[in-house]
């Protein structure tokens, strides 16, 4: 089929790119001129898994890219609208983008065409969409279709190939046919069984189920489903903060809970909280969504201050830990919004790191993707930037853990220990074993479990969450000192 995605952002690059991976023609379309110059060269503009590849394995064939609606979308059956839909002050989405986008489409479809929206825009949106054309192109049949996306940054590529479920809301079975008949290759399994298809990933589905639901239903679902994951995240650190006071570990507690298959053991790993481009805008917009209407949402507020307290508790950690903040010299691992991606929207890492150098410290860090970003939104005198995160700890009183990447699961702890000048960690995405840190010499706090420090480093003073004694022995967390 010949298809048109109008935005080439994260959604709207992945999803293209995969249409013509399934078998589709594909004519990828954005405004910026920069950006299509670049992907014509074969060149991925995001961070991006398997990306890279299937961009240089379709670009001569079946996948296309162009700057302009009025040109690329003549004779395809259907438009997906893959354009940003950034939060506004009071929460709710711009959607001047979705706005401009429609009626450009409104003056190129050429008939008969399905028009789908994937970018995550409010309830009824797509009634608006429907009304806006129709008045643009009074005598032409078009459908307008909700297909919302589910894909995480750094594993969209197989988000999209193995997709748990497709949501269709379409209001007429024309169009749902339509759909159908774009996703076969995926509903069938027929895409997975090629030999060339990129692989599955580990526990992922043979094939995603199909929920087929009114429009409306389709765009509540893609809020829901991302408030349910916040709140998710959200519950576990909060039951972090209580493991801390009644010493308990969180690790076991999330295992002990994760097991049930009512709960699941995904997103249940505490740590500094949410961020991205997703999460915080998509729980500001629910809440919009909801106040507008005149329904109340406590638990999403609840869900947002908890996230927010997360990165204020972790400071709290650091300073009490080091006896004060000011003048220390930290080395920052991590500053993308979580591992496996270069964004730093919203990042808590990045939160961090301007709180601590508000607060005077020097700061080095170290990220193996988000560098170029985090140089471009973070300038400061006290903060600098390595080039690996033995260099970041240089001398430094402590190393902080802000990002879940695995290069950090992998750090050689003896080098690591050996270039800093006090062995202390502080990790806020729980990547080690207490116990083991502790016999490695490092004096260490994670998030949820008691601070580990070794014998030789013991000190009095005992912080607000690093009361409990280590599976090593400790009694009391170590003053780092200068
Ligand atoms: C999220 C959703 O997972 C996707 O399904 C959705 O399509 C996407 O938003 C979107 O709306 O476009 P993403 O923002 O890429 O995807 O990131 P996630 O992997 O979901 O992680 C979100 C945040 O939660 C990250 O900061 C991560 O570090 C944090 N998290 C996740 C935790 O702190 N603990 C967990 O157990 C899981």
């Amino acid at each position: 089929m010949k298809i048109a995605v109008v935005g080439c952002g994260y959604v709207g690059l992945v999803t293209g790119v995969c249409f013509a991976e399934i078998g589709h023609e594909v004519i990828c379309i954005d405004n910026d001129l920069s950006k299509i110059g670049l992907l014509r060269k074969g060149t991925a503009t995001i961070y991006e898994q398997f990306l890279p590849e299937l961009i240089q394995k379709h670009r001569r064939g079946r996948l296309s890219f162009c700057g302009s609606i009025a040109e690329g979308i003549p004779g395809c059956e259907a438009v997906f609208i893959a354009v940003g839909t950034p939060g506004t002050a009071d929460g709710s989405p711009d959607l001047s983008a979705v706005e401009s986008a429609a009626s450009e489409i409104a003056k190129s479809i050429t008939g008969s065409t399905v028009i789908v929206q994937k970018s995550t825009v409010p309830v009824k949106s797509g009634d608006w969409l429907e009304n806006t054309i129709a008045k643009l192109r009074p005598n032409i049949s078009f459908d307008v279709v909700s297909n919302p996306e589910f894909l995480r940054e750094g594993t969209a590529v197989t988000d999209f190939l193995y997709a748990d479920r497709i949501v269709l809301g379409c209001n007429s079975p024309r169009a749902a046919a339509v759909l159908r008949r774009i996703y076969e290759p995926l509903l069938s399994g027929s895409y997975g069984r090629e030999a060339a298809a990129v692989p599955a990933p580990r526990n992922g589905q043979a094939v995603p189920r199909l929920i087929e639901t009114s429009r409306n239903s389709a765009e509540l679902i893609k809020y829901a489903a991302n408030a349910f994951l916040s709140m998710k995240v959200s519950f576990i650190n909060a039951m972090a903060n209580l493991c801390d006071i009644a010493g308990a570990d969180i690790d076991e507690v999330a295992a002990g809970i994760g097991s049930d298959s009512r709960i699941g053991p995904n997103f249940l790993r505490a740590g500094l909280g949410y961020g991205g481009s997703c999460f915080p805008k998509d729980a500001a917009a629910l809440q919009a969504l909801a106040a507008q209407r005149g329904c109340a949402l406590p638990l999403l507020e609840e869900v947002q201050r908890i996230n927010a307290n997360q990165r204020e508790q972790f400071l709290e950690t650091i300073a009490q830990a080091l006896g004060k903040i000011e003048g220390k010299r930290i080395a920052a691992l991590g500053l993308a919004f979580k591992g496996g991606t270069d964004d730093i929207r919203s990042s808590p890492a990045i939160a961090i790191v301007e709180k601590l150098l508000e607060r005077g410290a020097r700061v080095c860090a170290f990220d193996p993707a988000a560098m170029e970003r985090s140089r471009a939104q973070v300038q400061h005198r006290s903060l600098h930037f390595a080039t690996d995160p033995y260099e970041a700890a240089r001398d430094a009183h402590a190393a902080l853990i802000l990002t879940d990447w695995d290069e950090f699961r992998t750090l050689d702890l003896e080098r690591l220990k050996s270039t800093l000048a006090d062995p202390v960690m502080f990790d806020g995405r729980n990547l080690f074993s207490p116990k083991a840190m502790a016999a490695q010499g490092f004096s260490y706090y994670s998030i949820g479990r008691a601070a580990a420090i070794p014998a030789a480093c013991r000190q009095t003073s005992p912080g607000r969450s690093l009361t409990r004694a280590s599976a090593a022995g400790a009694e009391a967390p170590a003053n780092a000192g200068d």
